[in-house]
């Protein structure tokens, strides 16, 4: 990246979130900074995680328990500092950062690797493609998983593991039962093509927009609807911008956790396996609440009462399934063949 792109992003920063050039300069000054001589002699450590969703999820649960077990394990020596909720970089800029080094650690959804040079990882979008989160656990805990993350090293990034959120439901000012009911809205997506397709399967216009922007732009009624876990539903408050939740269950939304690959190499042997092994029991935490989370956000939206919840019969699910099916072949030359049969290959092993 040219120094004039960098100062775009900092400008773009600072325009966004309203931020002082004080706040975010020692963030990109210290990046640039080298600290392998810091790391190998033992001294202090500061690790930046930002994300964009908020501490009541399952990312941000599981980013905090990360925190927690390094500031424990290495007796405050190195430090995790969070920053939920896109208070630091959102979908727009994140990627761009980590690979600048402005930031050391990102959780981005699988969605958001397609846009940035991997569209294999695109094959999780695919809709109606997992019955359950032990289905996508075929792929991320395996031999593919693997590979998928190996290729994060192309763009100066090393993937650490994978954790789930969950299912997406689909809402709007209307419940969403059939495909009819999709006609002529216009529906945020993460930036995947395999999304947009879905959402043209459907009838329905797809609009491209960054998770922090997203309640604004349902509000402002720039977008009819989305879709989303319930527990990033609930936490950003859409319902009270979207009278209705239809519980469609048509897709998959999980993370890849990736450091800075400069960054990585700059530490120790030993800190690195610290890290690696309070990241594992992370996203262990993660996974196990992850159901939960959602159950709980359920339970609070269903209190507040500020959206209708809609259960669909195994029929409309079924018809729903069917609009979307030619996603799968049309989207499968833009993920790679090879990966989509590889994929299939892992998901029949265990059958
Ligand atoms: C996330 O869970 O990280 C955000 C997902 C989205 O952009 O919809």
């Amino acid at each position: 990246m040219s120094a004039l792109d960098l100062s775009a992003l900092i400008r773009r920063r600072q325009y966004l979130r309203g931020v002082t050039a004080s706040v975010l300069a020692p963030a990109l000054i210290s990046s640039l900074v080298p600290r392998s001589a810091l790391a190998a002699s033992g001294k202090g450590v500061t690790l930046r995680f930002s994300h964009v969703v908020a501490e009541e999820t399952p990312k941000g649960l599981a980013a905090n328990r990360f925190k927690v077990l390094v500031e424990q394990r290495s007796g405050g020596r190195i430090r995790v500092l969070i920053y939920p909720d896109t208070q630091l970089y959102g979908d727009a800029d994140e990627m761009q950062a980590l690979q600048l080094g402005a930031v050391d650690m990102l959780a981005p959804s699988l969605s958001k690797f397609g846009p940035i040079g991997f569209p294999e990882f695109e094959m999780f979008d695919l809709p109606f493609l997992f019955g359950q989160v032990a289905d996508v656990r075929r792929i991320t805990q395996g031999p593919l998983g693997q590979r998928l993350l190996e290729r994060l090293k192309r763009h100066g990034m090393i993937g650490l593991g994978y954790f789930d959120n969950g299912f997406k439901q689909m809402s709007a000012n209307r419940p969403l039962l059939s495909p009819a009911d999709f006609v002529g809205l216009r529906m945020r997506i993460q930036a995947s093509r395999v999304i947009a397709a879905q959402m043209r399967a459907l009838g329905a216009q797809p609009v491209s927009l960054p998770f922090s922007e997203t309640r604004q732009a349902l509000e402002a009624g720039v977008v009819d609807g989305t879709e989303n876990p319930i527990s990033n539903f609930w936490t950003q408050r859409m319902d009270e911008v979207q009278t209705d939740l239809s519980l469609t269950e048509h897709g998959y939304l999980g993370y890849a956790v990736v450091v800075n690959q400069r960054f990585w190499l700059s530490l120790s042997l030993d800190d690195r396996e610290l890290l690696e092994q309070a990241l594992r029991e992370a996203l262990a935490y993660g996974n196990k609440i992850a159901d939960a989370q959602n159950d709980k956000a359920l339970a609070a939206l269903r209190q507040a009462g500020t959206t209708r919840i809609h259960v669909l019969s195994e029929a409309q699910r079924e018809r729903l399934r069917h609009a979307v099916e030619p996603v799968h072949k049309a989207l499968a030359s833009r993920i790679g063949l090879s990966w989509i049969n590889a994929m299939r290959d892992a998901l029949n092993q265990h059958t």
